[in-house]
This record gives structure tokens, C-alpha cells and sequence, in this order.
């Protein structure tokens, strides 16, 4: 498997991979992989010849300096996992700061129509810009054919579905689903560090999720939304940042239901951010 760190090379490996007319697929990742990023990198296979994984904990989307510096790495591990899945077709881009940033590690200034300034947006100050940045620069400098997001970060695709659509980029967005552990418990680099309470605790937030999708068959956004924050207010590990009902499109929330939701008009999505400890853990939920 080849692992690369420096532009240089890997823009030759792509244009021989090109040359003999192979299909790319590009999945971009932060590292600390684990079976969710897998399912992206096995559905990334099946459609595409060489599928090339980025390993890139990108600085200008973090806002919170203690977030990024605690950031698992592990590179050799990830390097493992990915052999257990292709040993032959997986070409790992893992750059340094300066090979991507080239000594300016600033974020360029995107206008996503509106997306950008919801949820994830609200809470993370400049993140989207940071996550526009770097996917930009990856699609540059690859030109994938299909590059592969997860709906765990529902928010991120939408928002790399517009980047494209703006910036009239010649690539195919591929959604995938969110893996779940047994428990129900959306993978994340970052559960590797939950302290085993907290471990214990944070399947309450899909266990919620789900229920709030039943609850949301009969009773208003509004309703569904004081249910779950109650429920959290009297949880003594988890604190809840935010809940919201939105519309899978605009990502804005949800006041009324449109009458004609079931009619495949309107889709709507429930979407949940809370703390476990000192992590910041984040999911989301189909409502119709
Ligand atoms: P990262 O958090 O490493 O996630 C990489 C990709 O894996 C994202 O598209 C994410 O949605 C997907 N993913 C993570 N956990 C998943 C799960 N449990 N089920 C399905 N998909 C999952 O997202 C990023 O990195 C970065 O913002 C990035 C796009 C790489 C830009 O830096």
C-alpha cells in the first residue's frame, strides 16, 4: 500500500493512474479510523478502480486550539485497517501542514447560501470554512470521479454538495450512512476517548433520537423538541448544546410541518450536539 506525504509524488501517481484510465474515489478523512470510515472507504471500492484516503487533521476547521491538539493520530494503525480492506487498491494521501498550507494555514472565506450559519455553524466559529478549505484543496489537487461523505455529518455534506454545485466542480458526491456501534452509538474518532461512564451514557443520544423520531409522527417540531431537552436536563452525564428539527435542504429548523411532509415534498431531520465530559459528540436521525 502506498502512503504518501508530499504532493509531488502522489500528482504522479495520479496522473499514471489516470494515463490508464482508472476510476478515482476519494475519501477524506481526519485518521483515527475506525468501521464507519471502512464503510466509506468499502462503498468508495465498489464504484471506483484506486480509491485514494486522505489522512489530514485539518487545523483551520478547529476552533477550540485544546480540541485540535488532542486529536488522535495514529497513523500506522490507520495504515492496518486499511490494508484489511485492499491491499492493492487503496492509495493513502497524508500530508503534512506545510505540504497543504504552504506556509499560510488560513482558511479561505466560503458563502454556502445559508447552510453554513446553522447548527454545527453556530456553535463552531469559522469550521465550515476550514472543512470548505480543505476539501477544495483534496478535489484539487486529486480531481476524484465519486468522493464519499458520511450522513454522520449531515451538516458537512450538504455543505461539500454546495461547494461543488457553486464551484462547479467535476465531481460525483456519494452520501453514505451512519454506522452505529451495537450500542446505537454513531462512531467517532472521538469515542476512543470517553471515559468508560461516559462510554456507558452516550448511547442515550441515539436511543433519544429514535424516540424522538416516533414522537415526531404525532406531536410538533416544537413538542419533540421540549421532550428531548427535558429528557437531557435530567441526565446527570450528558449536557445537551442543541437539538433541532430541520429541513433536510435548507437545514433550517422546523416551525410548522408542511402539510404535504409524506408526500415526499419535505424531508426533515432531527439533528443533536451534546458534551460528555469535555467531548463534543454529534448525531443525527432521518424523520420521514
Ligand atoms: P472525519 O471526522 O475523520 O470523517 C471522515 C468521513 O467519515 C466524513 O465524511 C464523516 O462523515 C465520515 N464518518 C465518520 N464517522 C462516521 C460514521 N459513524 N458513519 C458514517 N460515516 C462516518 O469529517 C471529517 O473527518 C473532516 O471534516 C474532513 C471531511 C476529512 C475534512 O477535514
Amino acid at each position: 500500500m502506498k502512503v504518501f506525504s508530499q504532493k509531488e509524488p502522489i500528482l504522479k501517481e495520479i496522473e499514471d493512474l489516470k494515463a490508464r484510465h482508472f476510476t478515482i474515489g476519494l475519501v477524506p478523512t481526519m485518521g483515527a479510523l475506525h468501521e464507519g470510515h471502512l464503510e466509506l472507504v468499502k462503498k468508495a471500492l465498489t464504484d471506483n478502480d484506486y480509491v485514494i484516503v486522505s489522512i489530514f487533521v485539518n487545523p483551520t476547521q478547529f476552533d477550540n486550539n485544546d480540541d485540535l491538539k488532542k486529536y488522535p493520530r495514529t497513523l500506522n494503525d490507520d495504515v492496518v485497517l486499511l490494508k484489511t480492506v485492499s491491499k492493492d487498491n487503496i492509495v493513502i494521501y497524508a500530508p503534512t501542514v506545510n505540504d497543504i498550507y504552504e506556509g499560510n494555514t488560513v482558511s479561505q472565506k466560503f458563502d454556502f447560501d445559508g447552510l453554513e450559519f446553522e447548527m454545527e455553524g453556530k456553535f463552531r466559529q469559522g469550521h465550515f470554512d476550514g472543512v470548505g478549505t480543505i476539501v477544495k484543496r483534496f478535489f484539487d489537487i486529486i480531481k476524484p470521479h465519486n468522493a464519499y461523505f458520511g450522513e454522520k455529518d449531515f451538516q458537512q455534506l450538504q455543505i461539500i454538495r454546495k461547494l461543488v454545485e457553486k464551484h462547479q466542480i467535476p465531481v460525483n458526491i456519494v452520501g453514505c450512512k451512519i454506522h452505529r456501534e451495537a450500542t446505537g452509538l454513531a462512531m467517532s474518532s472521538r469515542n476512543t476517548r470517553l471515559k468508560p461512564a461516559y462510554k456507558n451514557a452516550a448511547p442515550f443520544i441515539y436511543k433519544t433520537l429514535t424516540t424522538a423520531k416516533t414522537l415526531f409522527g404525532t406531536k410538533s417540531a416544537n413538542k419533540v423538541t421540549e421532550w428531548v431537552e427535558k429528557e437531557f436536563a435530567k441526565h446527570k452525564l450528558l449536557q445537551l448544546e442543541y437539538f433541532i428539527i430541520a429541513d433536510v435542504d435548507t437545514l433550517k429548523l422546523v416551525k410548522r410541518k408542511s402539510p404535504d411532509n409524506y408526500g415526499g415534498k419535505k424531508s426533515y431531520r432531527a439533528f443533536i450536539a451534546v458534551y460528555a465530559d469535555d467531548i463534543r459528540l454529534i448525531d443525527n436521525i432521518a424523520l420521514n
